[in-house]
């Protein structure tokens, strides 16, 4: 049986990326950090499978990824372990440099030296692109991060890189752009306007309160992302690849989208901080600005162009925006109305 290591097993993309290893009969091995609360809600129902094994990890700590690697050696290394909030990132910038940054250089070390036949992926990131160089971006597009999150990230992608040229280590970057789900962090754009929104609909919440709603990304499903890392590690050489679904929409339009959903029609007035959104019908203010959310620096738009991926490992985005504002709002309604006790 072969054994998959996995950081960051918690997480959205961790949680999807073990059930995907399960299902092609992977023994998992996935690192959980120790919390004065539980943080194991989106792998509770994989906790006790047989091909699951979890342990105490964390990214800042080499001695502990040593002993993992020098005792599991698995065949293939899934780094999805981050501090991955763009914002948080500027509360907090050397912890998610030691983290992002020097937490991927840990783990490619302790591979390098307990198992380097190894394959690695590293979670790389579109935020790196930044500051836009050209439309769309691609593998060959230049670098211009905006945020320390995205620093962090540009050293994990060029160490990785230099880890395979410099030791011959099959190790590569999926440089993904925005993938949600029901599983998304509820402090991400997406899930907080789908979350937020069921609650101001069942008048558990007044307004949903926003920062840039024109930044525009590419948004796709985690779920199809997840297949994306494990076939990168499946091809006969290393490389880095680009996965995106190749369209763009703003914030502003996702929040129209799950707005619609509801059954309200979301109108514009206003601008700047003091713009609002409200439902044409009843006159309803549901989206407000709020300046807390604005950042230090902004990624104005994000749009990946995913053709070598099709082209060489066979993967092309399925879901599209209105598939992912159903999955995701179907889900925070039934959330939303659980977790306040509704009875239908
Ligand atoms: P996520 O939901 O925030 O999950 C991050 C995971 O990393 C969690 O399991 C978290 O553990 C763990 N983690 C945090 N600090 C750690 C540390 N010091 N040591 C070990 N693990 C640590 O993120 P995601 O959306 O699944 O993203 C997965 C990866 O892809 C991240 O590296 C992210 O930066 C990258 N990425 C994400 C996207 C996207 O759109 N989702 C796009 C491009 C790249 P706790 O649960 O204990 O906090
Ligand atoms: N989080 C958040 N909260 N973002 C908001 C809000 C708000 O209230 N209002 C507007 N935005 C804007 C942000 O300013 C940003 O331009 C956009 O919505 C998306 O923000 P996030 O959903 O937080 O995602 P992100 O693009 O910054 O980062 C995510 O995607 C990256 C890939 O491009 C994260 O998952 C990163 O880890 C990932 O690398």
């Amino acid at each position: 049986m072969k054994r998959a290591f996995v950081t960051g097993t918690t997480g959205q993309d961790g949680s999807y990326l073990v059930e995907l290893l399960i299902e092609k009969g992977y023994e998992v091995h996935g690192t959980i950090r120790r919390a004065s609360v539980f943080n194991t809600a989106r792998i509770d129902h994989l906790m006790d499978h047989p091909q699951v094994k979890l342990h105490h990890s964390d990214l800042t700590d080499s001695s502990n990824l040593n002993k993992l690697l020098a005792t599991i050696k698995p065949d293939e290394i899934y780094n999805l372990g981050a501090q991955s909030h763009v914002a948080v990132s500027f509360e907090v910038p050397e912890y998610t440099a030691q983290v992002d940054a020097t937490g991927t250089l840990r783990l490619l070390d302790a591979m390098h030296s307990f198992c380097p036949e190894a394959r690695f992926y590293q979670a790389s990131t579109s935020e790196m692109y930044g500051k836009v160089r050209e439309v769309p971006q691609s593998e060959t597009t230049p670098f211009y991060p905006r945020s320390p999150y995205a620093v962090a990230k540009l050293y994990a992608y060029w160490i990785t890189k230099n880890f395979r040229e410099s030791y011959d280590l099959y190790a590569c970057n999926g440089i993904l752009f925005n993938h949600e789900s029901e599983r998304r962090g509820r402090t991400f754009v997406t899930r907080k306007i789908t979350t937020n929104l069921a609650q101001v609909h069942l008048g558990l919440r007044d307004t949903v309160r926003l920062g840039n709603i024109d930044a525009k990304r590419d948004w796709g499903y985690a779920k199809e992302y997840v297949e994306a890392m494990w076939l990168m590690l499946q091809q006969d050489e290393p490389d880095d690849f680009v996965i995106a679904t190749g369209e763009m929409h703003s914030v502003r339009d996702f929040c129209e989208r799950s707005a619609s959903w509801l059954g309200y029609n979301l109108v514009w007035e206003g601008e700047g901080v003091t713009e609002i959104g409200r439902d044409e019908t009843t006159g309803k203010v549901l989206i407000e600005i709020d300046e807390r959310y604005f950042r230090p620096a902004e990624v104005e738009e994000l749009l990946g162009d995913p053709s070598k991926a099709e082209r060489e490992l066979g993967w092309k985005a399925k879901v599209g925006l209105d598939e992912l504002v159903d999955i995701m709002m179907e889900s925070d309604m039934r959330v939303v109305k659980k977790e306040a006790g509704i009875v239908e």
